[in-house]
Order: structure tokens, then sequence, then C-alpha cells
């Protein structure tokens, strides 16, 4: 690493780092003083009994999302996703993803034995598989169709016309689909949704990790019709036990009214990078032909600069002291052609970031 880099910033994490003036970087920015306090009593009492909150927890998403058979259990979405891979797939089954994709998601589908089904997306269907996609490409070994929206790395979110043409067609197939919403709450063009609005029979997972800014507390949740409650909710507790104690405390402040006037403020400055750093990066030549509609990302055509994306990342982090992730972490779509940039830096970081990618670009 070049001796410039160590100071610039890196463009690249999937960790939120706080926005406004809420709090240091690493400390979580909702925890008020009496939410501290509730942790440490915690530790300092040794009450780390089975699941002191998460009833009410699961209550509490209830109220602001109307839905239920939410489960709140730790290890964010990763522990979920194992414990409804572990439930629904056989060795040799097959599920649908996109390619591009958040990487962990498939080799979770492998760590059952069962094989990970790429769907190539592009930005003619923003980034997303489609009712048409999906049929085209399932068989006789396809159990099911995960897709997450808003998407890692493309920002993507699915419209409700396509989720509802791939929940037809899943079911036409007897088959499942299952959502990651980590994202939720993270979007920029309209409010929040959940494809749980469409019906009743889709399987969603979520976590405190990314909208609620908690990616170390380790919490997440799954929702799933009641059908199947009780045999994750076995799976879980063989596999998990019941989340972190001082977690569930921590995350208690979460559904806050105040706490949610934060978080909104953060969506707003996440809302400003964006609409700050697409242009910037179309202006240097990068190709981003849909804007992203949430999360934190932007997945950039880099072919105009370089034929391989994973040299360019290492030009980059050298000589701009700029990190990205190259297409590759995220699938075999064409990854020598893309990077992603994070938008987690402050506004200013993302600004000497793009001027030293100016300043590296023109030195050719
Ligand atoms: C789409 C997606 N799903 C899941 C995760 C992991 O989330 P968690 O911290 O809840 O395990 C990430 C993390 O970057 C992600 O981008």
């Amino acid at each position: 690493m070049s001796k410039t880099s160590k100071n610039l910033p890196a463009i690249l994490g999937g960790t939120p780092l706080v926005t406004a003036d809420h709090a240091a970087a690493n400390h979580w920015p909702l925890l008020g003083e009496e939410d501290e306090q509730a942790v440490l009593r915690v530790m300092r009492d040794g009450n780390l009994s089975f699941h002191p909150v998460v009833q009410e927890l699961e209550d509490d998403y209830r109220a602001l999302t109307g839905r239920r058979h939410a489960l709140a259990h730790n290890n964010g979405t990763a522990g979920l996703l194992a414990a409804f891979f572990a439930l629904n797939l056989n060795p040799g089954d097959e599920v649908l993803l996109p390619d591009p994709c958040y990487p962990c998601n498939r080799h979770f589908v492998r760590l059952f034995d069962a094989l990970p089904r790429m769907i190539p997306v592009d930005e003619t269907q923003n980034y997303q598989p489609t009712g048409t996609s999906v049929g085209a490409n399932w068989g006789p070994a396809t159990r099911g169709v995960l897709i997450a929206s808003p998407s890692n790395p493309t920002g993507s979110a699915i419209s409700r016309e396509e989720l509802g043409a791939i929940v037809d067609t899943a079911r036409r197939n007897h088959g499942f689909v299952i959502v990651d919403e980590i994202y939720q709450g993270l979007t920029y063009e309209s409010g929040p949704s959940t494809a749980l609005e469409l019906a009743d029979d889709i399987f969603v997972v979520n976590s405190f990790s990314k909208y609620f800014n908690m990616t170390g507390w380790r919490l997440g949740w799954i929702v799933v019709p009641e059908t199947h409650m009780r045999g994750i909710e076995k799976l879980a507790q063989n596999m998990f036990i019941c989340p972190s104690a001082p977690a569930q405390y921590g995350a208690l402040a979460a559904f806050r009214p105040d706490t949610l006037a934060v978080l909104e403020d953060r969506r707003l400055e996440f809302k400003r990078r964006r609409d700050y750093l697409v242009p910037a990066l179309r202006q240097l030549g990068f190709r981003i032909p849909v804007t992203p509609q949430g999360a934190f990302y932007v997945y950039a055509g880099c072919e105009h600069f370089a034929p391989d994306s994973g040299d360019f990342a290492v030009r980059l982090l050298e000589e701009a002291g700029v990190a990205v992730a190259p297409g590759l972490d995220f699938g075999a779509n064409q990854p020598e052609r893309h990077v992603r940039f994070a938008y987690t830096r402050s506004l200013e970081d993302l600004q000497e970031g793009v001027d030293n990618i100016t300043r590296m670009l023109r030195s050719r």
C-alpha cells in the first residue's frame, strides 16, 4: 500500500459508519444513557438467561411493520439463513440467485450440499431477477429463489410487479421465495416496503446490521409463514440457543420514536452521499446505467479504464488510496468489468476519494 493511501478514504466497507453528529464512528449512535446502563447492568448482574426480551422485540417489530411471526435470533441474517436452508434443502437441490449478489448468501446454499444456480442480471432488468428469468431457470432440482432487495452490490430494489411474478412462478413450482431485506428502510426513491405486503407465503430475513447500524451486535430475524414457524424455531434453538442478552437489551432502543428519528436523518445523509457520488463517478467515466435505489452501494462499470477490475481495484488502492470491491467478489457475471463503491464514509471523505481518483486517471 502506498504511503498516501493510509490517510485517504476507503470507499469500500459494507458496515455503515455513523453519519450525522450523533456519535463517534465506533460507538452505536442510538444507545442513550439509559440504554447503555441497561446493557451494562445485564453484563454486571450476570442476568444472561435465555431470552429476556425477545418477546418484547418481536412485539415492537410487529407494531412497526404490522407483521406477525417474527423470530428474533442472533447472528444477524447469517444464522437465520443457515437455519432456513438447513430446514429446506437436501444435497443436490438448487436455489436460484441473481448474479451479482452478496456472496455469503450463495455460500449458505453450498453449506448444505445444494447448488446455487445463478441468474445473470444487468441494467435491463434493474439488476434483479424477473418472473420470466426465474421461470426459465427453474429446473427439476430447484427448490426456491433467494433475492435481496435492495441488493448488495447493486443497490437495486425489485419492483412489486416482478416480485409478484416471481412469487407466482415459485408457487406454480411448489418452491419457496426468500427475500433478504437487510437494507429495508435504506431506500431513497420510495418509503420502506416489504415483500410481505405482497403475500404471506414469502420468507423474509432481516437484521439490525444496516438500517439500525448495529452490525457488531449480531441480531437478526426471520419472518416465516405460520406453518413453518415451529420448524425454524426448533432448529434455531438447537443451533444457537438464544440471541445474546446484551444485544437484545441494546436492540430494544431501536424501535423507539427518538431512535427512528435519528435513523431517518441517517437515511437522508446516505441519500445525499448517493446523490453526490453517482453523478461524480459518471462524470469520471464509470458506467452506472441505473441509479441505485437503496442500500449504500454503487456497482459501476470500469471497463473504460482497465480490462480487469481486480487490477483496477489494486491501482485505486495504491495510487488513489481508495478501496473498492472488485466484481469478482459478487459472482461470475462480467465481474472483470465492475467494481463496487460503498458510500459508508462521510461526504467529505467521498469528495476526497473522487478527487484522488480524478488525479490518478489524469496521470495515466
Ligand atoms: C445482502 C446482505 N445480506 C446479508 C448481509 C449480512 O448481514 P448480517 O450482519 O445480518 O449477517 C449483508 C452484509 O453486508 C448483505 O449485504
